[in-house]
């Protein structure tokens, strides 16, 4: 029976590019898709970019441009390396969009009306030089249950303790690494203890979670009161503002699993289906979310609530992956190893990543690894060597199969009886399983071919026939494989669809047990080549540059060998002679911050620079560093400027001060920043 399934991979942060890491997942979840789909069932891909909270405005604002074009350029190199690797969404929206608006409207009502919304005073951690209150993620500091240092403001990687940001020991924001402030504001929390019975019956039945999930979130959570989950932040910040509290936006974490939804809904107004058809309770639809286990907490405890009290439906599964590592270590800039995607499509072919994921993820939440040596061995004896070669090795010698399926010694039938195994295997995401088997039947094939050596059978004319019935049983074993495969290698199905004239699509999985006959076989056209270690080495000295270049500029080096500093400078321009402190102070610098930077028409070397000194007061500065500096680069910055220098009017405006920068001119200007924790308005002294 066909069944009607919705599925969604995590949404990510619109906030940075697409890397190996996120791959594994949108990866998991496309070949699960792309098997429903392949077994004639109305499978429904969606995903969206998470495009709210704090990090994102900072981002923005570091750019120079709105949050709605910061987020708009990152969903397009989103979109582009997901299509690049062959992840196919059904719709890919945006979190901010109207109707994830209108739905969490809707569901927060639902919240209020159950009475399940609570106000409280909660103290938060300020970052007193950004001016905005700290989202937990963006405190780092010391766990205050086990001492671990480096911890985020939720959770502790090492012992798995939640708490709250301000309970860390020595925190730092991670915005200008300045120490938070305690402040206190109202914020609106959502107490789902109400619904503890509830969540403990739907984490620990059995059929939503996988067991090990259930037993963590058993053994973390729910043998405890569940906290009141605080779903607000004060402006600034960029969401959607709470309708009944002005001035408190929903919490990014509030807004982006309803993200699910709105997606779904923007797919069905374009294809005229109802969003009740898929979310109503009552709907016959599934849903199968995929995750991290990094966000297990809100999918399997939050989500859940928040759908039940709102009436709709709750996931049929949470699907939990574990984390990628590359040649057994975290992914990391240092070592070339954090590649985004981009850089990867640059010099191998994503169907070997695809193929190496599924040869490595089981349906349980473990982590997996890149062993870039692995890598290569893999595709080039699997992949090429005993699945491409079949094809290879055989379509050359016939021009069209035989009439009558020759007799391969139950080969064929064989294969064809394994696909319910293989089919059991993707279902329960155990792509590594299903990987197994269909290699287990591509040894079988290589034996045969090996066996009638059709290179040595078409040396004699007499043997035509028989030539013709090898090519036929080894065309055939492909394209069982080929089928088998097809989740996970989409390019590989489609050229195998060309060669044998008869593509592979939706619901053609059964065709594995309908051997293909007659059929005209098309010229070979190359279907995958070996990897070459130098590429792999070539991404990753790409990744190393590409974050060297990505790294504060500023970073100091602790080298003292590389301190060969030159007496030139100094020679050029002796020391002026002596002043006193009196003369000194009479130039008061201060620290200042650049709010915005622009070009100015018809002069060659100025920049026009707002500085502000704080608060409210604003000072406007034409400074001569246009052929050093892009004005998008300035933004956010802090300088030091001389805010007492007697305003001079000039032929573009008046200048109310002068920043503070050393060097000899043109593209050799480099202006004088502060430390981070400074703060505009301070003196220089
Ligand atoms: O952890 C993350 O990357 C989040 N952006 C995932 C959000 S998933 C869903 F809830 F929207
Ligand atoms: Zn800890």
């Amino acid at each position: 029976m066909s069944r009607r399934i919705l599925v969604t991979a995590a949404l990510p942060y619109a906030n940075g590019p697409i890397h190996i890491g996120h791959l594994v997942e949108y990866v998991q979840t496309d070949v699960w898709v792309r098997f429903q789909k392949l077994r004639g069932h109305e499978c429904r891909y969606f995903c969206a970019d998470d495009t709210h909270g704090t990090a994102i405005m900072i981002s923005a604002k570091k750019a120079g441009v709105t949050e709605e074009e910061f987020i708009a350029k990152i969903s397009e190199e989103h979109q582009r390396d997901f299509a690049s690797f062959d992840v196919e969404f059904d719709h890919y929206g945006s979190t901010n969009s109207d109707e994830n608006r209108e739905l969490c409207h809707r569901i927060w009502k639902s919240l209020r009306d159950a009475g399940l919304v609570v106000e409280k005073d909660v103290e938060q951690l300020f970052d007193p030089v950004e001016g905005i209150f700290l989202a937990d993620r963006f405190v780092k500091g010391t766990c205050p249950k086990c001492g671990a240092e480096e911890q985020y403001g939720d959770s502790c990687d090492k012992c798995g303790a939640t708490y709250s940001a301000s309970d860390l020991v020595d925190p730092t924001s991670n915005f200008s690494g300045a120490t938070p402030e305690l402040r206190t504001h109202e914020h609106l929390f959502v107490r789902i203890e109400d619904l503890h019975e509830w969540l403990d019956e739907w984490v620990t039945g059995g059929e939503h979670l996988q067991p090990e999930v259930a037993n963590y979130l058993k053994g973390h959570f729910l043998n405890d009161e569940l906290r009141d989950w605080d779903v607000s932040r004060a402006a600034p910040y960029f969401g959607f503002e709470i309708p009944d509290s002005p001035g408190n936006y929903w919490f990014v974490w509030f807004d982006a699993p309803i993200g699910y939804a709105a997606s779904t809904w923007a797919w069905c107004k374009a294809n005229g289906d109802e969003l009740d058809n898929w979310w109503a309770a009552d709907s016959d639809a599934e849903i199968h979310h995929f995750i991290g286990k990094d966000i297990q907490y809100f999918h399997c405890l939050f989500w859940p609530a928040m759908l039940k009290t709102a009436g709709w439906k709750t996931p049929t599964k949470v699907h939990i992956h574990g984390f990628l590592n590359v040649n057994g270590k975290k992914m990391s800039k240092r070592d070339g190893t954090f590649v985004r995607a981009e850089t990867y499509a640059k010099h191998l072919d994503p169907s070997y990543l695809r193929y190496f994921f599924a040869s490595k993820l089981g349906p349980k939440v473990t982590d997996i690894d890149i062993d870039l040596e692995e890598f290569v061995t893999k595709v080039n004896t699997d992949l090429v060597g005993k699945v491409v070669n079949l094809a290879s090795r055989s379509a050359k010698f016939v021009e069209t199969l035989s009439d009558t399926y020759p007799d391969d010694g139950g080969l064929f039938e064989n294969a064809g009886a394994k696909g319910d195994v293989i089919a059991d295997l993707y279902e329960a995401c155990d792509y590594n399983g299903a990987m197994r088997e269909v290699l287990a039947l591509a040894d079988a094939a290589n034996k045969y071919v090996e066996d009638n050596a059709p290179w040595t059978l078409r040396k004699d004319e007499s043997k035509r026939d028989e030539l013709r019935d090898i090519c036929t049983v080894a065309l055939n074993l492909f394209r069982q494989i080929a089928i088998y495969l097809a989740p996970v290698l989409p390019r590989l199905a489609e050229q195998t669809g060309r060669l044998l004239n008869d593509p592979i699509g939706p619901g053609d999985w059964a065709k594995s047990k309908q051997p293909l006959l007659v059929t005209p076989v098309a010229k070979f056209e190359h279907m995958l080549t070996r990897v070459d270690p130098k590429q792999v080495q070539a991404m990753i000295d790409e990744s190393k540059e590409e974050s060297q270049a990505d790294a504060p500029t500023s970073a100091p080096t602790t080298e003292s060998s590389a301190w060969n500093d030159s007496s030139e400078p100094l020679e050029a321009e002796p020391l002026a002679d002596e002043c006193t402190i009196d003369d000194f102070v009479k130039v008061d610098l201060r620290v200042a911050r650049v709010v915005e930077a622009n070009h100015v028409e018809g002069a060659d070397k100025l920049l026009q620079l707002t500085l502000s000194l704080g608060g409210d007061v604003r000072k406007n500065v034409f400074a001569g560093i246009k052929a050093a500096y892009d004005p998008a680069d300035l933004v956010g910055r802090l300088v030091v400027c001389v805010a007492n220098l007697k305003p001079r009017q000039m032929k573009f405006g008046l200048s109310e001060g002068m920043v503070c920068a050393s060097g000899p001119g043109k593209s050799e200007v480099f202006l004088l920043s502060a430390d981070e924790g400074a703060k505009p308005g301070q003196r220089v002294h």
